[in-house]
């Protein structure tokens, strides 16, 4: 154990040795003390500052009174207020009248487009397009198209399990065997024929299935095929058809029937977030059209 100065470095020795190699006792270079200090002072200017010390039931407060959760409460609480503004508006007046005020309108589109994203784009697509099986919302009109109607179909949803739900059964009619194999290829030509050419279907196929439809469809779909809003069957002479259109998925529907689900929103979304989405429905349809 010698302590010595090293004759490079000018630094003292430890007085260790370990095998010929000797350690030098290097000072704490100066911008680590330097360091140390800076973050010293911050804390206690932090400490003095902001509320830091728990001290039983209460904390030691800080002296800019700075609280995070009454700033957070402050905040919610100016945007409920920003927000009745024109939530009141919305839940008081008609829906002709929010139709045409345009300030309201933009409120309508802007915070009905994120509702319709949470809670409608996973069947109705991202711009109520739709998807085969889930209705166009620009288009399709089972119940109606007017604001109440889409609003109750909202509230209620369609064979949904609600006890207003609405209800709504297209037959089976080739599992059920309630028309044979060749009516349903003649009432399908017919359909088709409705809204287009029926393709290479003969004219005496089409005039076969016009008696089927009547006998069979008609009284649900209507003598002209345009749709009866209060069974929620739709007009099939549009050409729009939310089963797909082929030639072999709407076979399928007249073979196997259908019972379309729309989920009941009543439970879920309050009444101000139903009109919204119900405006913003009607606009989606109005600017489509
Ligand atoms: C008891 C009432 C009822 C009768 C009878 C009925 N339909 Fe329907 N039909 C409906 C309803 C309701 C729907 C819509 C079902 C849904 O959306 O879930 C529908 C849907 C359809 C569709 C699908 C439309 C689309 O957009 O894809 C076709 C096609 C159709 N019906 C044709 C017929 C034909 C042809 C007949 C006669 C052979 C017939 N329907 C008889 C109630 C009926
Ligand atoms: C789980 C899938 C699903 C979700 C989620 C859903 N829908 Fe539907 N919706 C349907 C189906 C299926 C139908 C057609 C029901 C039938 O066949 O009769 C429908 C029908 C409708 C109709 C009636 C269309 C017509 O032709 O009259 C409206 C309006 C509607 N939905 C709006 C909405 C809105 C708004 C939301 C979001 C809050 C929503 N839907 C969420 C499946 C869904």
């Amino acid at each position: 154990m010698q302590i010595e100065r090293d004759p490079v470095s000018g630094y003292l020795t430890t007085g260790h040795e370990w095998n010929g190699i000797k350690e030098l006792n290097t000072p704490v270079p100066r911008i680590v003390w330097f360091f140390i200090a800076v973050t010293h002072i911050w804390a206690l200017g932090y400490w003095l500052l902001m509320p830091a010390f728990p001290l039983g039931s209460t904390y030691t407060k800080g002296l800019l009174n700075a609280d995070d959760r009454a700033a957070v409460t402050e905040s919610v609480r100016q945007a409920q207020a920003a927000r009745s503004g024109w939530t009141d508006e919305l839940m008081s007046k008609s829906y002709a009248e929010i139709q045409r005020d345009q300030a309201l309108m933009a409120e309508v589109r802007r915070s009905g487009r994120a509702l319709f994203g949470d809670n409608c784009v996973a069947c109705h697509g991202e711009n109520g397009q739709g998807a085969p099986g889930f209705p166009d919302l620009r288009r399709s009109s089972l119940w109606g198209a007017t604001p109440e109607v889409i609003a109750e179909t909202i509230r209620v949803g369609i064979n949904s399990g609600h006890k207003d739900s609405r209800v709504s059964q297209m037959p089976a009619f080739g599992r059920d065997q309630m028309l044979q194999g060749s009516q349903i290829q003649e009432v399908l030509a017919y359909v088709l024929s409705l809204s287009g050419p029926a393709g290479p279907r003969p004219a005496e196929m089409v005039e076969a299935g016009k008696a089927v439809f009547a006998a069979n469809c008609a009284s649900c779909h209507g003598d002209d095929a345009k749709g009866k809003l209060d069974v929620g069957a739709p007009n099939l002479t549009t050409g729009y058809w939310r089963t797909g259109g082929s030639g072999a998925s709407l076979h399928g529907v007249l073979w196997d029937g259908l019972r379309g689900q729309m989920p009941s929103w009543e439970g879920r979304l309050s009444p101000v977030d139903r009109k919204i989405l119900t405006l913003y429905v009607v606009d989606l349809r109005e600017r489509h059209q």
